[in-house]
């Protein structure tokens, strides 16, 4: 079997600070397999760019292990930045160039030879309609082009694992899957993506395997069918208005949204609620749960875990 793109072994970091250390990622193992895209997901401050920067050999681990393609990230660091490339979160392209010329200077760096590199620019442009913009000053494109920009690079690169940090914040809805069409195409070249997003239907577009992460803790790993496996209520049914509440609370978890309830249910529940709300004569839909329902569950639960009472008061 293919040997992993990334292994983390009791991966944690601790952040030097003036109060004695910021810890951001605790204790973390995971398999990234090669040859897919791979989705780390998790709230704001869960860990996900840290895991990123160490993976990408831009900042020391604290503790445990990561290695990148077999190659180990404490001492084998440039053997790794060789066969990697890497959106960061808040990156910028180089402002004095134009798109072009940042894209095809970028390759150049790289290694790739003139002729090859004119041609991966050119298509990258094309990819990411980055096309009329190419003699544009780099500075003088908007945020989102700026993004594009940097994606097409990274893209168009011959790197065999590419770590995109939420490379879609700030495009338009085209633009996005524009980046997951040459995703896609990226992954058809047996290249290895790990994708931080919080757009969760791109992740789960996307995404072969995910990792759900809280507070630099792995709570949730695998396809996205294993991570609804793992939920308590894996189906959710959207019963709308009128229909007694008082009826459904007995099968899940019940919210109330515009026009009626959704209810989150066991298969077993979820039809039955289906069944009589058809009974009834009221519309419903039945389907199995999204990754964003799985987020909200797994991580509202240890909101509400961690939040003492006199804290929800306030
Ligand atoms: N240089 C630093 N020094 C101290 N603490 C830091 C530093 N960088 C990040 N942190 C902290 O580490 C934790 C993890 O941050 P990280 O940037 O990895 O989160 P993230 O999951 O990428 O969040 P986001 O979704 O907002 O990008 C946060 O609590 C953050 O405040
Ligand atoms: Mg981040």
């Amino acid at each position: 079997m293919n040997s992993p793109a990334l292994r983390a072994q009791h991966l944690g970091k601790v952040y030097p600070t003036s109060k004695g250390g910021k810890p951001a990622l605790n204790d973390l193992t995971l398999e990234v397999p090669p040859g897919r895209v791979y989705g780390l997901i998790g709230r704001n401050g869960a860990g996900k760019t840290t895991f990123v920067r160490i993976a990408s050999t831009q900042l020391a681990l604290t503790s445990g292990s990561l290695e990148v393609l077999g190659l180990d990230v404490r001492t084998q660091m440039h053997d790794i930045r060789a066969r990697i490339a890497c959106v960061p979160q808040e990156a910028r392209p180089l402002y004095f160039l134009n798109t072009e010329e940042v894209i095809y200077l970028y390759l150049k760096m790289r290694g790739i030879d003139p002729l090859e590199a004119r041609r991966r620019t050119k298509a990258a442009m094309d990819e990411l309609s980055l096309t009329e913009y190419r003699k544009r000053l780099v500075a003088r494109l908007s945020g989102g082009l700026r993004r594009r920009t940097l994606c097409a690079m990274v893209l168009a690169s011959d790197a065999e694992v590419l770590f995109l940090d939420e490379p879609t914040t700030g495009l338009d809805p085209i633009a996005r899957r524009e980046v997951w069409q040459a995703v896609r195409r990226t992954i058809r070249e047996q290249r290895t993506i790990l994708l931080t997003t919080h757009y969760l239907d791109e992740a789960e577009a996307l995404s072969t395997r995910l990792a759900l992460i809280e507070q630099g803790e792995l709570r949730l790993e695998g396809t996205p069918e294993d991570l609804r496996a793992r939920v308590r209520y894996p189906y959710r049914v959207m019963v709308q208005d009128p229909f007694p509440r008082e009826e459904l609370l007995s099968y899940g978890r019940v919210a109330d949204v515009e026009g009626g309830h959704l209810v989150f249910a066991r298969e077993a529940d979820a039809r039955e609620v289906a069944r009589r709300a058809l009974e009834k004569g009221v519309r419903v839909s039945l389907g199995p749960v999204s990754l964003e329902d799985i987020f909200l569950e797994v991580v509202g639960r240890s909101i509400e875990e961690d939040t003492k009472p006199d804290e929800v008061a306030a």
